[in-house]
């Protein structure tokens, strides 16, 4: 018995139910130990853009590790290929006068966004501005500051208080946005926390204009605006930006998963050059903030192989063509007793299962997710009840259609067994 402790996992379940232990990826499909094949529909944690095995990737981790592994950034250090994947973020990125700071993923993004923001206005001779808004079913990593603006109640109770200048809103409620500021007053309100899509909770699409009308209330009011493209980012749909898509500039831009499809752990957090500017003008300010891996040359050149994959695969635009595609593909299920709906954005889905039949028919979302998984199938269950589908943006319509088949007859055949302890993802 391995003594790895599973990240979100329940360990007592995951003993009695054993491990599912994967040895070998390829493009869309992974393997296992017992030499079992299956579509990996999440793209490992929505992060696999360009699929697995790419050996080019593997190549120029490879060369660069030979090269110069890693060096420090910290002070006037850096390595080359450090600095020119930053140059590359900032070029794509839609924020005026961008800097880019580098980190080991969304999390640490996260964090180094909620701490860049409060040093900011601390520097602009305004302290008290400290409070952050986030949403209903937001997810923005596990570090301090995204537990304690996270929208999922699971993720956000039980540690006590982190981060005590939170407040929440609904997700897509503009109303509540400006009440808050106002009624926090704006001279405390520092930054509101978006997701261009909700991602872990559940994959929400937001209405028409929302984005626009938050980014609006948010310059008003003299409240920073943060996208979290940690999922959204790097083509998931069919952008390098949904915050450009949706027509917004954010002031700060958060980034990881697939800028190295995660060949390496990578994250970038894009500040505007108004945000930097106390940092960088006149005598400037030290930013007492950064990771031993912050700007890791290994992680750095996984990441500019991943995006020369992309564009020269022209792979942002493969998911424009599957987007408007997935409703059909995946769109029946919805007809299905124990669905209530499928939701989708560029190549992202999830599967909203219908607690209330699934348990009038004595069986539980769990089972559904491990008939999927029996017939070849990784998704993953989502707090909310929902199967996630966000696969690598090579993956063709007929594995997403064997997908959409597969997950049908996993949800027509529960019910017989016994019931199981639900285990879900964040
Ligand atoms: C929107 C969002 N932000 C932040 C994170 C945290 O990223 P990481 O798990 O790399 O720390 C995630 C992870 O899924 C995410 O979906």
């Amino acid at each position: 018995m391995s003594r790895f402790w599973h990240p979100f996992a329940n360990m007592a379940a995951t003993t009695k139910h054993g491990r599912v232990v994967f040895t070998r990826g390829r493009d869309c499909m992974l393997f296992d130990v017992e030499g079992n094949e299956y579509f990996d529909a999440t793209a490992g944690l929505w992060y696999c853009a360009v699929g697995h095995g790419r050996e080019r990737i593997a190549a120029a981790i490879g060369r660069q590790a030979a090269e110069l592994a890693s060096c420090t950034c910290f002070d006037v250090y850096a390595s080359d290929v450090t600095l020119r994947l930053a140059d590359r973020i900032a070029a794509a990125s839609p924020v005026e006068d961008p800097r880019v700071f580098l980190t080991s993923g969304g999390s640490d993004s996260v964090d180094t966004a909620g701490k860049i923001i409060r040093r900011h206005f601390a520097l602009r001779d305004q302290p008290q501005k400290t409070m952050m808004i986030a949403r209903e079913g937001a997810y923005h990593g596990m570090h301090a500051y995204g537990t304690s603006l996270a929208g999922i109640p699971g993720n956000h109770d039980g540690w006590g208080t982190l981060i005590p200048e939170v407040a929440h809103i609904g997700a897509f409620d503009l109303e509540a946005l400006e009440r808050t500021i106002v009624e926090l007053g704006a001279e405390r309100v520092a930054a509101f926390f978006a997701e261009p899509v909700i991602g872990a909770g559940g994959v929400f699409p937001p209405p028409q204009g929302y984005l626009r009308q938050a980014a609006e209330i948010c310059r008003r009011h003299g409240v920073l605006l943060v996208c979290d493209e940690v999922v959204t980012g790097v083509g998931r749909l069919g952008q390098w930006s949904t915050s450009d898509r949706f027509g917004v500039r954010p002031d700060l831009m958060l980034m990881a998963k697939a800028l190295t499809s995660g060949y390496q752990p990578l994250g970038a957090v894009v500040v505007s050059g108004a945000v930097a500017e106390p940092f960088y003008a006149g005598e400037g300010e030290w930013l007492k903030h950064g990771y031993t891996y912050s700007g890791h040359a290994t992680a750095c050149a996984a990441a500019m192989e991943n995006l020369d994959i992309l564009e020269e695969e022209a792979l942002f635009d493969r998911v424009v063509e599957l987007e408007p595609k997935l409703p059909a593909l995946l769109g029946s299920l919805a007809e299905l007793d124990a669905v209530s709906e499928v939701r989708t954005a560029g190549l992202l889905a999830a599967i909203q299962l219908d607690a209330a039949e699934l348990e009038r028919r004595g069986a539980t979302a769990a089972e559904v997710n491990e008939g999927c998984r029996d017939r070849g199938q990784i998704t993953r269950l989502l707090s909310c009840g929902a199967l996630q589908f966000s696969p690598p943006f090579t993956a063709t319509e007929e594995q997403i259609g064997r997908f959409a088949e597969a997950v049908e007859e996993a949800v027509t055949a529960v019910g017989s067994g016994s019931k199981k302890v639900a285990q879900t993802g964040p």
